[in-house]
């Protein structure tokens, strides 16, 4: 990928903490800005997790947990109509409609490398650690005939070893992620596995 560094770290406006988005108007600007159906379903499976990791594993509330939601199913809006200005696009379409500037920073931070944005809080870090892993565990279910009946973390974990399969998933990226949070691949193997496999 290119890179797409945004040059600024400052995302949306304070005044508009709390101002979320709902759920019915980002599936509408996704229909509307996703037409690639594998993409909205990444979308939706980042935003599953997601909002099932702040639930189990961070106590929120459902407010927290809608802006962790939101983040997820919005991280790659923009990717299909403008791959040259990913994320930008999102951004500042954000911006515009003065939603929650947690759920634009996270959107920005989602991939450091190549935004030069650095994910700051767990919001920030989960979805860095999802994006690729969430494709990439899709991606293993996708070559089984049941599916995720009976995926388990250990063959999730030889794949990731075996630099052929899923060979546009950076290895390098789940690792760096990983060093920023003080969760183990197994466990979030394992949540992933368990959170997305309904997703449709
Ligand atoms: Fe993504």
């Amino acid at each position: 990928m290119a890179s797409h560094a945004l040059g600024r770290d400052i995302f949306g406006d304070e005044k508009n903490a709390g101002n979320l988005m709902s759920l019915d108007e980002a599936h509408e600007l996704l229909n509307e800005w996703v037409p690639n159906e594998r993409l909205r379903l990444h979308m939706k499976q980042v935003a599953a997790v997601m909002k099932a990791w702040a639930l189990v594993k961070e106590n929120a509330d459902e407010q927290t947990a809608l802006k962790w939601e939101l983040a997820g199913l919005l991280h790659d809006a923009d990717w299909e109509k403008y791959p040259g200005d990913h994320c930008r696009i999102i951004i500042e379409e954000l911006e515009r409609r003065n939603v929650d500037p947690d759920i634009i920073h996270c959107i920005a931070s989602h991939g450091p490398r190549y935004f030069g944005v650095q994910p700051v809080s767990k919001m920030d870090k989960m979805i860095y650690a999802f994006d690729e892993l969430s494709g990439f565990i899709h991606a293993a279910a996708l070559i089984r005939p049941t599916r995720y009946e009976g995926m388990d973390v250990k063959s999730i974990q030889k794949k990731l070893r075996t630099p052929s399969f899923a060979a546009q998933v950076n290895r390098d990226d789940i690792a760096d992620a990983f060093s920023r949070i003080e969760h183990s691949l197994d466990e979030v193997i394992q949540f992933v596995i368990d959170h997305q496999k309904s997703v449709q």
